[in-house]
């Protein structure tokens, strides 16, 4: 039987293969820059990076907790987001004084990064850090430095590994772009 996601999948744009080694090269790579900072929180958004968040923390060999939280953006059409962010859903434990890193699946506009940066600076964290798998930086209007990149690539509605189609198809286990009729 066809999987389900086929009609919707125009290409795969990166497989299996490939995210577990990047995600591996990203997991040492924390690891040696936080062997020395204590109070490391993963703070996961949700929902587009549950994915990343669960493989990522297996990769990380220093101690760490984890945490999440929900944002909206408003007013939105399904596949573009605003300037109009909210939270849903909130952190569980206080950060004042951690080192927080951010994983999220994909940094678009930039304006919901922008937003959780704000609200999460004013917590007086330690430091705050993003770790985003996917940066489409064509897209950007809102200036953020992400720290940590899985890859980069072009400005296409992309599907799997967390990210949705219409809420749908987080579960693919590679990324691939979605064909543009929808259909
Ligand atoms: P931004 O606020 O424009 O940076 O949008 C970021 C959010 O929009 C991401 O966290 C995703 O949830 C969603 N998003 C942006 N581009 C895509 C895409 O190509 N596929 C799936 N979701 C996307
Ligand atoms: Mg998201």
């Amino acid at each position: 039987m066809m999987p389900a996601y086929e009609h919707h999948l125009a290409e795969v744009l990166i497989d299996e293969a490939t995210i577990i080694r990047r995600v591996a090269e990203l997991g040492a790579e924390i690891s040696r820059d936080y062997a020395d900072k204590p109070d490391l929180v993963l703070i996961c958004i949700l929902k587009g990076g549950v994915v990343f968040l669960t493989d990522l923390m297996r990769q990380i060999s220093v101690p760490h907790e984890i945490d999440f939280l929900s944002m909206s953006s408003y007013g939105r059409g399904a596949r573009a987001s605003t300037g109009n962010v909210r939270i849903d859903m909130d952190l569980r434990a206080e950060v004042t004084g951690k080192h927080l890193l951010i994983v999220e699946d994909i940094i678009d506009s930039g304006h919901t990064l922008r937003f959780v940066m704000d609200v999460l600076q004013a917590r007086r964290p330690a430091s705050v850090r993003l770790c985003a798998l996917l940066d489409k930086p064509s897209r950007r209007t809102v200036d953020i430095t992400v720290d940590y990149t899985g890859f980069v690539i072009e400005n296409k509605y992309v599907f799997g590994y967390g990210l949705d189609l219409d809420e749908k198809f987080r579960n693919m286990p590679f990324v691939g772009v979605a064909k543009t009729d929808g259909a």
